[in-house]
């Protein structure tokens, strides 16, 4: 794992950005896996700066979004789609038909969940992975268990996470109970990853990502066996860990 430092929120988006940007300049068709969460929002901004001034060209590249809370509708302003439309894809110059978000409108979770897999495998799985990281290790919505998902699937979300997101909602009634999620290895399966992580809340999870054993118990801690992952982390995030 190669962990890059950030001094701050900013530091991190702006670093974030230029790793996607170079992947697009590289391979302008390529394949990005995308994250939602407060945490890649300011890299998405700023990518879509730089594509408004014509600097990071996303008309031939194809998006896949790691989860989807179940029952949401596509226009429901707390469902990923939404979030994606308004803080990305509707900002950028993407063919929207070429973004995919797993379908949490579709009450059918075995149907949907195996749809999301065919087209993800059927992209040749992503070039580039984001990722954004819970407060207990979890990523996409694969949280702590006593194994690792393989393929998309639908899940519970712990009360923690539904704790955390609660801020997003209104009333913590409201936040969905069950989500759609790529699995971890799906996940794994992408050619790069990037997992971006910012604040103190993060500190516990970021170290035990990097530095404590491979387990389920913290999904993030897999990353370790992948041999292109790249941590961006402000130093609240890093708090924990050895400085370098
Ligand atoms: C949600 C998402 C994750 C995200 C996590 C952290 O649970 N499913 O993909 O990484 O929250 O969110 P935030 O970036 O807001 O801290």
């Amino acid at each position: 794992m190669k962990i890059v430092r950030a001094r701050d929120y900013d530091d991190m988006s702006r670093k974030v950005a230029n790793i996607i940007s170079a992947q697009v300049i590289l391979k302008p068709d390529c394949v990005l896996g995308l994250a939602t969460g407060s945490t890649p929002i300011g890299a998405y901004r700023q990518l879509a700066g730089w594509n408004q001034k014509g600097d990071c060209d996303f008309s031939q590249v194809s998006t896949y979004n790691l989860d989807e809370y179940r029952g949401l509708s596509h226009d429901d302003p707390q469902s990923y789609h939404y979030f994606m439309k308004t803080n990305f894809f509707d900002h950028v110059n993407i063919d929207q038909a070429n973004t995919h978000v797993p379908d949490g409108s579709n009450p059918d979770a075995d149907a949907a969940c195996k749809e999301y897999d065919r087209i993800v495998a059927a992209a040749g799985y992503p070039d580039l992975q984001l990722l954004g990281i819970g407060n207990n290790g979890h990523i996409g919505f694969n949280e702590p268990d006593d194994h690792f998902s393989k393929g998309t699937h639908c899940v519970n979300l712990t009360e923690s996470t539904i704790q955390a997101n609660s801020r997003l909602f209104d009333r913590i009634e409201d936040v969905p109970r069950q989500a759609y999620t790529m699995g971890v290895q799906t996940i794994m399966f992408a050619k790069m990853i990037v997992i971006a992580a910012n604040g103190s809340a993060k500190a516990q999870a970021v170290h035990d990502m990097c530095y404590g054993p491979v387990t389920p118990q913290c999904p993030a801690s897999i990353l370790q066996l992948h041999d292109n992952v790249v941590v961006v982390a402000d130093e609240a995030a890093l708090a924990l860990c050895p400085a370098e």
